[in-house]
């Protein structure tokens, strides 16, 4: 292993820097939130926009995080301390460490749910159930508000939300190469391969095509002024980019490993497995009459009916899609409570073990509220958005603490802290550095290093700041004033 720094750990192998920012990217973001906003914006127009931010505006950035992070050799915060000393630049650092608290705190609540179908598929309790009444035991299960008292305290989704957050933990307590390391390798392909299973058993259910032409035959008019910014705010979300993860993760990465390779493979990887899950669901969706702008629950309330029309062997199926579906949540978990470790442990010398136990407990803290918010304690706050409203409140609208978190971190926080990253690589930091880890054994295509440098310079930012003026109306405004139709 050719770590510079032979103080801090790092990835033993190829594969395994690969399996670990892939593990970092697949995640629920893929499986869980993908299908349920492509539900809420209205399907296959909402996804070509995903896709154009993932490709102009993703890719990129994540090449700038892997780039940062191994030419500095530190955390979200120190890398940009290093590389640009006496500057305010270190504040994307803190942004990101920020986004990693409110990430990290609904997501776990989120897994917690898969814990729960996991033990739900072990004992059959599907079996027989309409699509109806699996919507209602989702419902009653994640709101703590069952009259009928079987799933209905309020403590038991947060009973395993807190299960999964001291897995979390565990596994970074591990270190680096045996925690992250070991758990990607062999689990990422095998659910893959359930979800083409998955894909094949929907598609061929009675009723499915009307979720095929969902995907693929884009409705322009079904788009609101959000979607552009969900787009793009999950294109951050789905690839761990904008708030220092694959810093982190690119500073345990050896100087002979080619960045821009990796890159594009795990972005690849990501948006396959997001499509692959969107086609298991939405045809499923249409084949049981589920309403696709359900939200959260679209994933967990479509699911167990694909399980139950695979006979006995649905069961098995359900219970392994699961089990995996927990795996890549924890390695995406891993990876961003890794973002608050590696902070904490370098730039505040702690140790690794206090960091991760103190930062552990007011995550899971700040996350029992996020799960409390579905049921019992429903307070709202307004979050910057184009709302219906009239006056200055239709600059916005509404959330619960879960989906506050979730909007703020995602739809701001990340597109703003990527932002600052392809600023910070197109415009700040010295190009002979950037080329220097843009270069495979000293060679470095000069047409690579042109199209990379003009994506950070101008196509990423200019790109997220025209989706943030989109998602204000402020564009369309222009529009009309011109008298132009948009
Ligand atoms: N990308 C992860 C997923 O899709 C979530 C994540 C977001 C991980 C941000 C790290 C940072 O599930």
């Amino acid at each position: 292993m050719e770590n510079l720094n032979p103080k801090r750990d790092g990835f033993t192998s190829k594969f395994g820097i690969i399996a670990a920012a892939a593990g970092s990217a697949i995640g629920l973001g893929n499986i869980w939130k993908f299908p349920y906003i492509v539900g809420i914006n209205g399907g296959a127009a909402f996804i070509l926009i995903y896709l154009v931010c993932i490709a102009l505006i993703g890719a990129p950035v994540m090449l700038s995080e892997f780039l940062i992070g191994r030419r500095a050799q530190k955390n979200a915060v120190g890398s940009f301390k290093k590389l640009a000393p006496n500057t305010p630049w270190f504040l994307t650092g803190w942004m990101g460490l920020g986004a990693a608290f409110m990430i990290l705190s609904f997501y776990g609540v989120v897994a917690g749910w898969t814990f729960f179908y996991v033990v739900k598929m072990i004992f059959g309790a599907f079996k027989d159930m309409s699509p109806d009444a699996i919507g209602g035991m989702f419902g009653n299960f994640i709101s703590g508000t069952n009259d009928a008292g079987t799933f209905g305290e309020w403590w038991h989704p947060i009973m395993y939300q807190v299960a999964f957050m001291a897995l979390t933990a565990g596994v970074i307590l591990g270190g680096v190469k045996n925690g992250i390391e070991k758990y990607s390798k062999i689990l990422m392909p095998m659910l893959l391969v359930i979800i083409i299973i998955l894909d094949i058993k929907a598609i061929s259910l009675k009723g499915s095509s009307a979720g095929v032409e969902f995907l693929f035959k884009p409705e322009w008019g079904a788009l609101k002024l959000s979607s552009v910014l969900d787009a793009l705010g999950h294109a951050f979300f789905s690839l761990s980019l904008g708030m220092g993860t694959m810093i982190t993760y690119g500073s345990y990465i050896g100087k002979k490993e080619n960045l821009g390779v990796t890159s594009i493979q795990v972005t690849i990887a990501d948006t396959l497995i997001a499509l692959l899950a969107g086609l298991a669901i939405f045809p499923a969706v249409f084949a049981f009459g589920i309403e696709p702008g359900v939200g959260p629950g679209l994933v967990f309330v479509t699911l167990p009916n694909v399980f139950n029309a695979m006979g006995n062997i649905g069961q098995l199926f359900g219970i392994m899609f699961f089990v995996l579906l927990a795996v890549a949540a924890l390695t995406s978990s891993i990876s961003i409570l890794e973002v608050v470790v590696a902070y904490l442990s370098e730039e505040m010398n702690l140790d690794r073990k206090k960091a991760t136990i103190i930062s552990t407990i007011i995550i899971t803290f700040m996350g029992i509220l996020c799960s409390l918010s579905l049921g019992p304690f429903t307070q709202t706050f307004p979050i910057l958005e184009l709302s219906e409203a009239e006056g200055f409140a239709r600059f916005f609208t509404q959330y619960g603490f879960f989906d506050a978190l979730d909007k703020i971190s995602a739809n701001f926080l990340l597109p703003i802290g990527g932002l600052m990253i392809s600023v910070f690589v197109g415009w700040k930091m010295k190009n002979e550095d950037v080329k220097e880890e843009l270069s495979n054994n000293g060679v470095l295509r000069i047409g690579y290093f042109v199209v990379f440098d003009f994506l950070c310079k101008f196509v990423a930012p200019l790109g997220i700041i025209f989706v943030f003026l989109y998602n204000l109306g402020v564009v369309k405004a222009v529009f009309t004033f011109f008298g132009w139709e948009i």
